[in-house]
């Protein structure tokens, strides 16, 4: 197993602003999960969904997460769906996996109106959704930050607090 840190939480979280702005203070190298996946199948995630279904793109993030998770020194920015899988759950939980935790009114605003993820749909939906997975990514997790009103400095800062002492 490698030495990583894995970002996980809602889609809009900013797991990936977050973890490049974490891995350029670290030196360490940043892996987008998502940018993994695009780049490898040469496909959209959009399209994957569109084209293959949630399964087969839920089969594809196992085997690429565990494949970067092998890297040495690495920040892994997720996909905000990565806990549905409990052979995911299993893999983040022997990491340094850190939960980035929003209301759902914020991440919902940042989302609504992005066609590139397959999953935003109503307001009702997308916050059921949000709702049954708070206990994946706390299972997930050895880290949760509350990240309201905090800017990306700060959850960095904050994040390396937390990794010093685990
Ligand atoms: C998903 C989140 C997306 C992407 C896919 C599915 C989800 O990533 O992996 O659209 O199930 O929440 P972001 O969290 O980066 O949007």
């Amino acid at each position: 197993m490698g030495e990583t840190i894995c970002l996980i939480g809602f889609m809009g979280s900013g797991k990936t602003t977050v973890g490049e702005a974490l891995a350029k203070k670290m030196g360490w190298n940043w892996v987008d999960l998502d940018a993994e996946i695009v780049k490898g199948e040469k496909n959209s995630i959009a399209n994957i969904f569109a084209e293959k279904g949630e399964g087969y793109f839920r089969r594809l993030e196992t085997q690429y997460l565990s494949k970067v998770l092998e890297e040495p020194k690495t920040i892994i920015s997720t996909g905000g769906g990565v806990v549905v899988t409990p052979e995911n759950i299993e893999m983040l939980v022997k990491n340094n996996t850190v939960y980035l935790n929003w209301e759902f009114d914020t991440l919902y605003e940042r989302i609504a109106s992005d066609k590139a993820r397959p999953l935003v749909t109503s307001y009702e939906e997308v916050h059921a959704r949000y709702k049954s997975r708070q206990v994946l990514y706390e299972a997930a997790s050895k880290i949760r930050i509350l990240c309201e009103n905090k800017s990306v400095i700060q959850l960095v800062d904050e994040i390396l607090e937390h990794i010093k002492i685990v």
